[in-house]
């Protein structure tokens, strides 16, 4: 079927932010700083601290937003009964969303000026409750929902893997949070801003921006990049896999971009992660054969990977289950939808577009019986 024109709304300014630059030529800043500064430089945290609140924060200011977001953990009786009913065939990013919905129940944002609050429980309970729910519905353990780490990723990971955590794997993942932390107007940001811009609540922003993020055109890229590079088995396979596939008009997950047109930047930074625990685990095969596709993918469609494909090979090095990658990215982007309601609740106006028209002429009412 032929595309209509102006389809999906590319290349159109759907609002002003100043949030974000996302450029076709490959660059990402987050409020004017460059995704490879903050990759190299920036904690997690403290990328969050900037689009929350709008600046970089000093250390005293950073300390404190650390032990608020950690003092944030612990889930309410109620949600630890919810998240146990949920059974293990539930997709993760339904568990997510649950999770939200349900913080909005039981600890409803009662005014706008508890936006931030709300923002931080958000970031704190959903880390732990999504690893809760995971050990307890695929290994019937009732993880303990403390841990001594600081950061959100290294919380993450004590929970799930219940040992000491190697301070790559750590990096590892607080790395790929900043970078899914902000996107501009990518499809679950909008969704978020539309339910923003009735001036509804933010769990049902945020919940209304999770549904969006579930779809394999979206966030669920990286699960399936993860599925497809397993049905790999050796780096020979990588240009007949792909031809096939191009053959049946199949989509490569982790590739292309709806606004970068050359690169994605924030792929090459989780690349040298994958390169670099490719090595630490002695265990090159995911990491060579997803380098072998990038390779191969640029040559015979010009496609370049985006930030799900390389997360895929680093997510599955550092211990996460395949399940569990969209739902980090969820959390990391609780951030950048949280901002972008913020932002929008600064200088309201309802967001209504029109459309144009193309169904049939005005006609004549005819009675059910002369149907
Ligand atoms: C990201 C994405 C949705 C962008 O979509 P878009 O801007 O609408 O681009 P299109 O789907 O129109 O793609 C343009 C062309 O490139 C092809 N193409 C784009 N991405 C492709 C991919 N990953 N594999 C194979 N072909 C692809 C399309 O089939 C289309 O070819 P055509 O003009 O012959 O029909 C798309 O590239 C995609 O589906 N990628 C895979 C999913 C993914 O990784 N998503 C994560 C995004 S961060």
């Amino acid at each position: 079927m032929k595309k209509l024109e102006g389809a999906g709304l590319r290349g159109q300014n759907a609002g002003q932010t100043s949030l974000s630059t996302v450029e076709q030529e490959g660059s990402l800043r987050y409020l004017g700083y460059s995704i490879e500064d903050l990759a190299d430089n920036a904690s997690f945290e403290e990328v969050a601290y900037l689009l929350l609140l709008g600046k970089l924060p000093t250390s005293s200011e950073l300390s404190k937003f650390e032990d608020d977001l950690a003092g944030q953990r612990k889930m309410p009786d109620s949600l630890i009964g919810v998240v146990e009913s949920i059974p293990a065939s539930a997709h993760p990013m339904e568990v997510i969303r649950t999770i939200i919905s349900y913080m909005g129940v039981i600890e409803p944002e009662l005014s706008f000026d508890d936006q931030l609050a709300v923002a931080k429980r958000l970031i704190g309970v959903t880390t732990t409750a999504i690893v809760y729910w995971y050990n307890f519905s695929h290994k019937g353990l009732k993880v303990n929902q403390e841990s001594n780490e600081r950061s959100v990723a290294g919380h993450f990971l004590k929970l799930l893997r219940q040992e000491e955590i190697p301070e790559l794997d750590k990096r590892t993942l607080d790395v790929s949070l900043t970078l899914y932390a902000e996107h501009e107007f990518n499809a679950s940001t909008f969704t978020g801003r539309v339910c923003a811009s009735t001036l509804s609540d933010l769990h049902s922003c945020l919940t209304a921006a999770v549904g969006s993020l579930r779809g394999p055109l979206h966030g669920g890229a990286n699960e399936e990049a993860m599925k497809m590079l397993q049905e790999i088995t050796s780096v020979k396979e990588v240009k007949a896999f792909v031809d096939e596939k191009i053959e049946n008009k199949d989509k490569i997950m982790g590739f292309g971009h709806a606004v970068y047109s050359i690169k994605d930047p924030r792929s090459n930074i989780i690349k040298r992660f994958s390169e670099e625990l490719s090595i630490d685990h002695k265990d090159k095969l995911l990491h060579e054969v997803a380098k072998e596709m990038e390779i191969y993918m640029w040559d015979k469609k010009k496609l370049f990977p985006n930030t799900d494909f390389f997360m895929a090979p680093a997510y599955h090095y550092i211990g996460i289950p395949t399940d569990l990658f969209t739902p980090l990215f969820a959390i990391a982007r609780i951030v950048g939808w949280s901002a972008h309601a913020f932002e929008q609740r600064s200088n309201n106006r309802i967001i209504r577009p029109s459309a144009e028209y193309i169904g049939p002429e005005d006609r004549e009412w005819v009675d059910i019986e002369s149907r």
